[in-house]
């Protein structure tokens, strides 16, 4: 059965991270597969804030696969180490960039990205399977609540996922 998403426009963004939260907790934890898990989160996020793209890319050998996402087409792979997901990646840190033209080989799969933010996902081993992306058309557009609130999402789904 089709989940229905309750979303208000009338909270602050904190309020809105925490009912997204215990809305994703009932979502995702039935299902098992990690796939759907990830697409659901996509659009959930999308759904909440309108973010102008949101997705996952997947660790696979050496490189970010894209994963589920919602918004303009995306570039497949990337290097560790290289664009903002890489070096999530390899720094296993959430990289909050308010100008992605100052970011050192920033990857522009849209040119109207203008700031971003990338969470590393860890399996309860501690080890990087993932990285949420999310990207905004205006400069400065995350603070520290998108960190903190998407933060909990990514755990949550590493726990989920990788129970
Ligand atoms: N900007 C990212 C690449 C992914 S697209 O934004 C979806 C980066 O620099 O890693």
């Amino acid at each position: 059965m089709a989940e229905e998403l309750i979303v208000s426009n009338s909270i602050d963004k904190a309020t809105k991270y925490r009912l997204l939260f215990s809305q994703l907790e009932h979502l995702i934890e039935p299902e098992a597969d990690l796939i759907s898990n990830l697409a659901n989160t996509t659009a959930a996020l999308k759904q909440t804030f309108g973010f102008f793209w949101v997705g996952f890319y997947l660790v696979k050998g050496e490189e970010l696969v894209l994963g589920p996402f919602q918004g303009d087409l995306a570039c497949t792979r990337i290097r560790k180490g290289k664009g903002v997901c890489g070096t999530a990646w390899a720094l296993g840190q959430t990289q909050l960039v308010p100008d992605v033209d100052l970011f050192p080989g920033h990857i522009a799969c849209s040119s109207l990205s203008r700031s971003e933010i990338v969470m590393p996902i860890r399996s309860p081993k501690a080890e990087v399977w993932g990285v949420l992306d999310v990207d905004s058309d205006r400069l400065d557009d995350f603070d520290e609540q998108d960190k903190h609130g998407l933060e909990r999402i990514v755990q949550l789904l590493a726990q989920i996922c990788f129970k």
